[in-house]
């Protein structure tokens, strides 16, 4: 069972689950974490799709347009957040071709069809799990994204931070160091739900806390227990929030500095102002700032709508080690060899916390690597036992990869083995 099969043959999702397999010549000391099944549904460019695969590396090849990024988005969504293309719900629909307007189809809400679906089998090291998310229209008219695990419906969206580790690197990150910092505070908090998935819920309670708060502010003659309350949880999940980012940074910096062969060193940093404070004090300490900062800025905060402090004015500092030059003033191919020394570093402490590496979506790497950094990229890989899907529009950058890789082509959202 060497060979990718497609998986048309089935209807029955747990015929098609197929142990993760080892080629020779790769090592897995550890577990391993991959989509061993993979069923999308009015998915985008994706009426239906259905691919079944092993734990090995799986290459997408086909022409621009065919519908790669977009399997990558459906596997993005097994982990928490809103996907690689941080896409609104509905926009993930699947339009139908516009016959003779020339609205573009993603942006035409009129031409979808039903709520999309992803299904998955995920071999972990503790046993496959069954794991289904897609979009559901709520009853107040609003949308959701509903999961479920082994058939179960989950609370949040955060569950499914337990069972998948899974991280990414897009042709878009190319500017993450030249955007602002929220994609950067992305970045990162996407590695450290790999240390603890409960990072997940915490975003997403501050998140809400200070949401509503802008929104009692906004509206002007809030109660102020109410006010008072919403802070106490900004503080405690703030600060909380900080500490893991600072945490994280800290020991991918170190992993960092062992050194990926053929990448360079990335030296890293969660940097901000609650930052700054758990570095001099302890966390209860910090709590106390920031619940007294948030207190006392309710008045700019209520015309600003934000919040004058806090997680979400945090970044990630990146610098070239060898050169000691800001990740920002480095070059494309600089920047994006950093992404990748960082996400391998990340990998590899995960295989030892976790018992396995993360799943990892590498979309277009391959075409801004040299030969020598892509062998090495390939060599990493394959040590790791992670299960890395690989897209590019050419299949001889991948070449080194035969035997140890899954080859899939995509044409028109219909996919085939080579
Ligand atoms: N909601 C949608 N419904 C139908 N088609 C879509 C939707 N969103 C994007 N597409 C189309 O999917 C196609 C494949 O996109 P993508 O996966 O990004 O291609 P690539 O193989 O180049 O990575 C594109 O032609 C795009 O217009
Ligand atoms: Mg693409």
């Amino acid at each position: 069972m060497g060979a990718p099969r497609l998986a048309e043959a089935t209807n029955d999702p747990h015929m098609n689950v197929m142990a993760p397999h080892q080629p020779s010549g790769t090592v897995d000391a550890v577990g391993s974490l991959a989509v061993t099944r993979l069923v999308l549904t009015d998915f985008r460019c994706y009426r239906q799709a259905r691919v079944a695969v092993d734990g090995r590396a799986v290459v997408l090849t086909g022409p621009n347009g065919a519908g790669k990024t977009n399997m990558l988005e459906a596997i993005s969504f097994l982990a928490p957040g809103r996907g690689l293309r941080r896409a609104r719900l509905g926009e993930v629909d699947r339009r139908e071709a516009p016959a003779m307007t020339g609205v573009p189809i993603a942006a035409n809400p009129a031409l979808a069809t039903s709520p999309w679906a992803v299904a998955a089998t995920v071999a972990t090291p503790r046993g496959p799990v069954q794991i289904g998310t897609g979009r559901e229209a709520t009853a107040s008219g609003g949308e959701r994204r509903v999961v479920r695990i082994e058939g179960l419906p989950a609370r949040s969206q955060t569950a499914l931070a337990e069972h998948v580790n899974l991280v990414w690197l897009t042709p878009p990150m190319d500017r993450l160091f030249h955007e602002g910092s929220g994609a950067r505070r992305r970045f990162l908090d996407r590695l450290v739900y790999g240390f603890d998935p409960e990072h997940a819920a915490r975003v997403s309670a501050y998140d809400q806390a200070m949401r509503e708060r802008g929104r009692l502010l906004r509206e002007g003659g809030a109660d102020q227990a109410w006010l008072a309350a919403l802070e106490e949880s900004m503080a405690q999940h703030g600060v909380a929030i900080v500490a893991a980012r600072r945490d994280v940074a800290a020991r991918l910096d170190e992993s960092c500095a062992g050194g990926v062969a053929g990448f360079p060193r990335a030296m890293l940093a969660a940097t901000g102002t609650v930052e700054d404070w758990l570095g001099e004090q302890p966390a209860l300490a910090a709590e106390d700032m920031l619940r007294q900062r948030l207190a006392a800025g309710r008045r700019q905060d209520a015309e600003s709508g934000g919040a004058i402090v806090g997680p979400h004015r945090s970044d990630f500092a990146v610098h070239h080690g060898g050169t000691g030059v800001a990740a920002a003033q480095c070059s494309t191919g600089e920047q994006k060899a950093l992404l990748i020394a960082i996400l391998l570093a990340h990998a590899r402490l995960q295989a030892v916390l976790r018992g396995a590496a993360p799943i990892m979506l590498l979309d277009e790497v391959a075409a801004h690597l040299d030969g020598e950094r892509r062998r090495a990229l390939f060599a990493e890989l394959a040590a790791l036992g992670s299960q890395a899907w690989m897209t590019g529009t050419e299949e001889v950058l991948f070449e080194d990869l035969r035997g140890a890789a899954q080859f899939l082509r995509i044409a028109d959202a219909v996919v085939s083995e080579t």
